[in-house]
């Protein structure tokens, strides 16, 4: 007998679902930025660093390519890449470029699809490089592939994805990073400068509403991977700087007294309740400086743009274990 064509959601846990139920069933209901990057989620993320309200990838990479050949200056022949969140590795190839004949390239990120597509671009582009792509969450554990023992290590992390993380997982993230990179290793750290919410407010609250379609993406893939009912029509993006904490968080607002159904699970909304899915910090440089030297990595250099909006410095790593 056919019941009904309802997805029934598979009774094994997974990580998603794990974070989707804990996140939604407490007092104020938040959901872990990372997984708005599943397939569609990079697509318009992708498309995000397009608008020209979202100032930080254009800016970053003019700075890149601005300090291009004094990065190449920094890092010995034959290095290994290794880059974190590695999305659609725009940013890569000017580093590639500057380096001389880099040997290894490490990309890491959650979204597996999008990542493989990416990195047999880059194959592609770069005969002479192996390219060793990573399906992880960079803030697990990962052991870094063996082969790239021998080679001098250069670990990259643009975008300001450093700004999704709290204190704590900034620290670990960093520490980590030193222990599986190694003696003296480098490493490439991007991230955002605080600035006039005047400018911050647009480019997370776009005009054409790219910005809204990828905060509400995250409820359509819990209801396509979990089986939930979400009406996407129900919620509102909402970007709002929070001063005290430096970041700009972005919410999914509930515009009605609603309930959805998530397999055995009800979650109640009243109108004007949000869930919290994404902070994006912005730092002082010596915010930043200090937190580095505290995970055990020494500023070496400092670029910026003239206009102090975003930051692009390379660490060296400390001798002393941290
Ligand atoms: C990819 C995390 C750097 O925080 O600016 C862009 C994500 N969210 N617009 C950011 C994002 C909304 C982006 N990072």
């Amino acid at each position: 007998m056919m019941i009904a064509n309802r997805f029934i959601p598979p009774a094994t846990t997974s990580p998603f679902r794990d974070d989707v139920l804990d996140g939604l069933t407490r007092k104020s209901k938040t959901l872990p930025s990372r997984w708005l990057y599943d397939e569609r989620g990079s697509e318009l993320f992708e498309a995000i660093t397009r608008l020209p309200e979202y100032y930080p990838t254009r800016i970053e990479t003019d700075i890149l390519r601005d300090s291009a050949a004094d990065i190449g200056g920094l890092i010995e022949r034959g290095a290994a890449l290794v880059e974190y969140g590695a999305g659609a590795s725009n940013k890569t190839r000017i580093i590639l470029d500057a380096l001389k004949s880099p040997r290894y390239y490490v990309p890491i990120d959650i979204s597996g699809e999008f990542l493989l597509t990416a990195a047999r671009r880059i194959e592609a582009a770069y005969p002479a490089l192996h390219v060793a792509p990573r399906v992880a969450d960079f803030l697990g554990t990962l052991a870094l592939p063996q082969l790239i023992q021998g080679a001098p290590r250069l670990g990259f992390f643009p975008g300001s994805t450093i700004g999704n993380l709290t204190d704590l997982e900034i620290h670990s993230f960093l520490a980590r990073c030193k222990a599986s990179l190694g003696t003296g290793a480098r490493f490439l750290l991007g991230y955002d400068l605080r600035k006039s919410p005047d400018i911050l407010i647009p480019a997370y609250d776009d005009a054409q509403g790219v910005t809204a379609a990828f905060n509400l993406n995250i409820l359509a893939r819990i209801n396509r991977e979990l089986g939930a009912d979400f009406d996407l029509s129900q919620f509102k993006h909402v970007a709002v700087w929070n001063e005290a904490q430096s970041r700009v968080e972005m919410h999914l607002e509930s515009l009605t007294q609603q309930i959805v159904t998530l397999g055995a699970v009800q979650i109640r909304f009243v109108p004007g309740e949000t869930i919290h899915t994404e902070n994006s910090r912005k730092f002082c440089q010596d915010t930043m400086r200090r937190m580095c030297s505290a995970a055990g990595w020494s500023t070496l250099r400092e670029y910026k743009d003239a206009d102090n909006q975003f930051a692009v410095v390379m660490l060296k790593s400390d001798n002393l274990p941290s």
